[in-house]
């Protein structure tokens, strides 16, 4: 295993406290004034603020998709054993366990040379950096893009590099940075088209990181597609063989952290790139544009591509495309050009389910440099410190009116009383009205039998 090169230590400075450049140590990264070393597994820089908790909840994230697999695996050989199968049932149920058991070796196989452990001893670091891994992102949130961006998605992949290279224009690429570079084939593309000088693919994802890295180096990996909606039996989860037209030069580098705590210097980089990711961080979108501002050289530029799809809760951050080109403008960027593409989404070969999006793409060149930006935090005072009261939200008083109805309700299920027992119960105690509440109850007995049955009771 390599050390991270001179040039690119020179880019980096600590993710925990901002400033300090990172220096190399053994194998891995070090920054003297947090005295924190940041591994490096298998030539991938692990850049996570706090690396061994972040490490600890990946770890986590990998052992709850491993369960997931077990338990669908066990619920299938269950259902094998019954005898009143179709054939055609049995054969593709056999296919599924073939086909999951191989996915579970596969993806244990990728991981293995990252080592992870179980050792929270971080996490309390882990809250009072106010970082957080996202809890809907898993470790196979975006698995599906692996096989477009390295098997079935020529068509795909040209189309959002003409899309981004149309945004680029004049502007040549010499130190690339591609924030949520997922499963790595944009800027793969990118690289071999513009040859920069550098070019750097960054995400948090584990998984992705570590395919995109083996697969653009010439690394043939099989690997199993889970299409949404199998044309055949036999379509669900087809092997795939995953590989690069050709080796990329090693002028092209792959890191794992989190864009909400970016562990590089200011100005270090002339292009960077967002595809498909401004909508999804929670971040308010003003803030992320200032810290793409920070990291760019005086004559950067910034192109973004995908769609604006926010779905924030806070309704001044579900921005529309008139909001975002206002913000980027108000962020030291000059007014963004907007270009509005259709272009094919996740056609897998082996799936009835596919779509066309309309995406857009920007350049935003750099006309102004901001010095301060606010840190994104994850977590208030009140969770992580946990010294001041927990305030009593509208959210709570209504979640905790409804825990102790749902809580009654549970406790009226004996084994003996029948739903219109129970909702004679409800009516009696004013919970419902007597005319609604054998429907009411119905609804509240269905949705708890369809949860056991989701997780598998
Ligand atoms: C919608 S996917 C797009 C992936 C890739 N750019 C593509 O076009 O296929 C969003 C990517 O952002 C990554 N991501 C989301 N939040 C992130 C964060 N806080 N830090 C780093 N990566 C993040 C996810 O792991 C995922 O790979």
């Amino acid at each position: 295993m390599t050390p991270p090169s001179a040039t690119i230590s020179a880019l980096l400075a600590c993710p925990r406290c901002d400033k300090t450049p990172m220096a190399t140590q053994d194998n891995d990264l070090y920054c003297s004034g947090c005295k924190v070393k940041f591994p490096n597994f298998a030539g991938l820089p692990w850049l996570f603020a706090e690396p061994q908790a972040s490490w600890a909840e990946w770890r986590a994230r990998w052992q709850y998709a491993l369960q997931q697999l077990k338990l669908s695996l066990d619920r299938i050989n269950e259902t094998l054993r019954s005898t009143d199968l179709y054939a055609a049932t049995r054969t593709r149920l056999e296919h599924r366990v073939i086909a999951e058991t191989a996915h579970s070796k596969d993806i244990e196989a990728l991981l293995a040379p990252l080592g992870l452990r179980t050792d929270l001893s971080g996490i309390s670091t882990y809250l009072a950096l106010r970082t957080r891994l996202p809890p809907d992102q898993g470790l196979l949130t975006y698995y599906n893009n692996v096989h477009r961006d390295w098997c079935w998605g020529d068509k795909e992949n040209a189309a959002s590099l003409a899309l981004v290279n149309d945004a680029l224009a004049e502007h040549k690429p010499k130190r690339m940075l591609v924030l949520g570079a997922g499963a790595g084939r944009l800027t793969y593309d990118l690289h071999q088209y513009h040859t920069p000088d550098m070019s750097i693919g960054f995400d948090f994802n584990p998984l992705l990181v570590g395919i995109a890295a083996r697969v653009s180096t010439g690394e043939r990996i099989t690997m199993r597609e889970f299409p949404i909606a199998p044309k055949t039996a036999s379509d669900y989860g087809i092997e795939r063989v995953l590989q690069a037209p050709e080796p990329a030069n090693d002028q092209l580098h792959w890191m794992i952290g989190d864009i909400h705590r970016l562990p590089f210097a200011t100005q270090q980089f002339d292009t960077i790139v967002t595809p498909w990711l401004i909508d999804i961080v929670p971040e308010e979108l003003g803030s992320f544009a200032s810290r793409i501002n920070q990291l760019l050289t005086d004559d950067g530029c910034w192109i973004n591509f995908g769609s604006l799809s926010f779905h924030n809760t806070h309704p001044a951050a579900q921005y529309s495309q008139e909001e975002c080109a206002a913000i980027v403008d108000a962020s030291g960027f000059l007014p963004p050009h907007i270009a509005t593409r259709s272009i094919p989404y996740m056609d897998s070969p082996s799936s009835r389910h596919a779509r066309t999006e309309e995406v857009i793409a920007w350049a935003a060149h750099k006309d102004a440099h901001i010095k301060r930006t606010t840190r994104y935090e994850a977590l208030p005072d009140w969770l992580v410190r946990g010294q001041s009261p927990v305030p009593l939200t509208q959210g709570v008083r209504t979640q905790t009116t409804t825990t102790q109805v749902h809580a009654f309700l549970l406790s009226l299920i004996d084994g003996k009383r029948s739903l219109q027992d129970i909702a004679k119960i409800a009516a009696a105690k004013q919970l419902v009205p007597a005319h609604e509440a054998e429907a009411t109850i119905r609804n509240f007995l269905i949705k708890m039998a369809d949860e056991g049955r989701r997780l598998g009771y």
